[in-house]
């Protein structure tokens, strides 16, 4: 080997030396500053947590969409219901608010929340008797539990109420799903819900804050809607939503209510006082829903609790509404094989 083509070669070495050192430098550099470029977002599954309004909303377009979605769901009367000026802009038909039932603006665990709910669709749906996208799914809400119409599936509301939606559950892990969807478990109780009983658990658990008369109360600014929100009378749900089934009403109660003192870990009522003060609360008058006759076109799966009919079985309007609701899902499971939990 001659000169030259050494020190070529120790050039050669050199060179690479640097180099290794010049990427291994820009690399830690750029570790401290975007470590995502190096790692796709593993996040461990004890530590995530959902999206906060507070402190987590991204900038610019997404971040004014979600905010959106936001007041739409937290002030519902306000930005699309009663309380618009432009009667084409009211879609909800109460006063009423999203988040009356789906608690701290769909984000509290045993209420129904909107954390992952976006994993959970589309799903089959048995009152349609089809697969329902979440669009869907928020117009079921809306057109029962609003009283109200759809919105358009294009609309800048209902977009704005999807992102929110998708934001709140952005990058969970699939094991915490469970943690936050539904609502707390009750047994079927064997007896029917007796109203009367019903109305004592009222009295004395929830009449100091939605009144007398389940008529509620209103926010100090009542353009925001209410504080209390009502359980009956003409200003809440049809009788076409979830919370009119008695079942679905209790296991609401049960981890929710009275307010500030059960939660779907330390609930305050029993099975029992659930189930007879959600047959008392459905026992009054209340919009009607249209067309609900035409729900779940295939009958044998309409829920045994579902208070309006048509049902192809023997039980009678009262027995669907109160139970006792053992012995008609005994009777489909007997005849039709079908195991029903609600
Ligand atoms: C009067 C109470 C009430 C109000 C108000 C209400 N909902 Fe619901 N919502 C329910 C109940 C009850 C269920 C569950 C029904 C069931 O599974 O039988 C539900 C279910 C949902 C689900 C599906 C949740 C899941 O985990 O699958 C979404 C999404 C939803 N509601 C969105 C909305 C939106 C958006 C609004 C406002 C426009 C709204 N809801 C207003 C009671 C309510
Ligand atoms: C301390 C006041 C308070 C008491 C007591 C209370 N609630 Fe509520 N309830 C609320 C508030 C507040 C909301 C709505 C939460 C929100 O908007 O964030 C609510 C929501 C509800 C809803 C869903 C919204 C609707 O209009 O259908 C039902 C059903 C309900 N309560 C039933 C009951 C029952 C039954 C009891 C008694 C076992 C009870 N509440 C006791 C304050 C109370």
């Amino acid at each position: 080997m001659n000169l030259g083509k050494a020190v070529e070669l120790i050039a050669w070495i050199l060179s690479l030396i640097v180099a290794v050192l010049l990427i291994l430098a820009l690399s830690t550099i750029m570790y401290q500053h975007k470590p995502e470029l190096f790692y796709s977002k593993v996040v461990e599954v004890g530590q995530w947590q959902p999206n906060n309004i507070e402190g987590d909303l991204p900038e610019g377009r997404k971040g004014k969409l979600i905010k959106f979605g936001y007041l739409l769901t937290s002030e519902s009367a306000k930005w699309m219901g009663p309380m618009v000026k432009n009667p084409d802009m009211r879609f909800s038909g109460n006063n009423l608010a999203c988040k009356n039932c789906h608690l701290d603006v769909g984000t509290r665990p045993g209420s129904a929340s909107w954390i992952g709910v976006m994993d959970r669709f589309p799903q089959f749906r048995g009152r349609e008797n089809k697969i329902g996208t979440i669009e869907e799914r928020v117009n079921g809400c809306m057109e029962r539990s609003m009283n109200g119409r759809n919105l358009p599936v294009e609309s800048s509301q209902m977009k704005a109420i999807v992102a929110y939606m998708e934001w709140l559950g952005e990058d969970m892990p699939k094991e915490r799903e469970k943690e936050f969807k539904g609502f707390a478990k009750i047994q079927m109780p064997v007896i029917a819900a007796s109203p009367v009983l019903g109305k004592a658990v009222y009295i004395s658990e929830c009449q100091v804050c939605h009144g007398e008369n389940g008529q509620g109360a209103w926010l100090a600014d009542s353009t925001k809607g209410y504080l209390y929100p009502p359980l009956w009378g003409k200003d809440t749900y049809n009788h076409g939503a979830g919370m009119h089934r008695v079942l679905t009403a209790a296991q609401f109660i049960k981890g929710n209510m009275p307010w500030g003192q059960a939660t779907i870990d330390n609930p305050k009522l029993t099975d029992e006082e659930s189930y007879h003060v959600a047959a008392y609360i459905n026992s009054f008058e209340r919009p009607l829903k249209e067309n609900a006759d035409q729900d779940f076109p295939d009958r044998k799966l309409k829920p045994v609790s579902t208070p309006y009919g048509p049902w192809d079985d023997p039980f009678s309007p009262e027995a669907h509404k109160y139970g006792p609701f053992k012995p008609m899902v005994e009777f489909y499971q007997g005849e039709y094989s079908i195991i029903k939990t609600k």
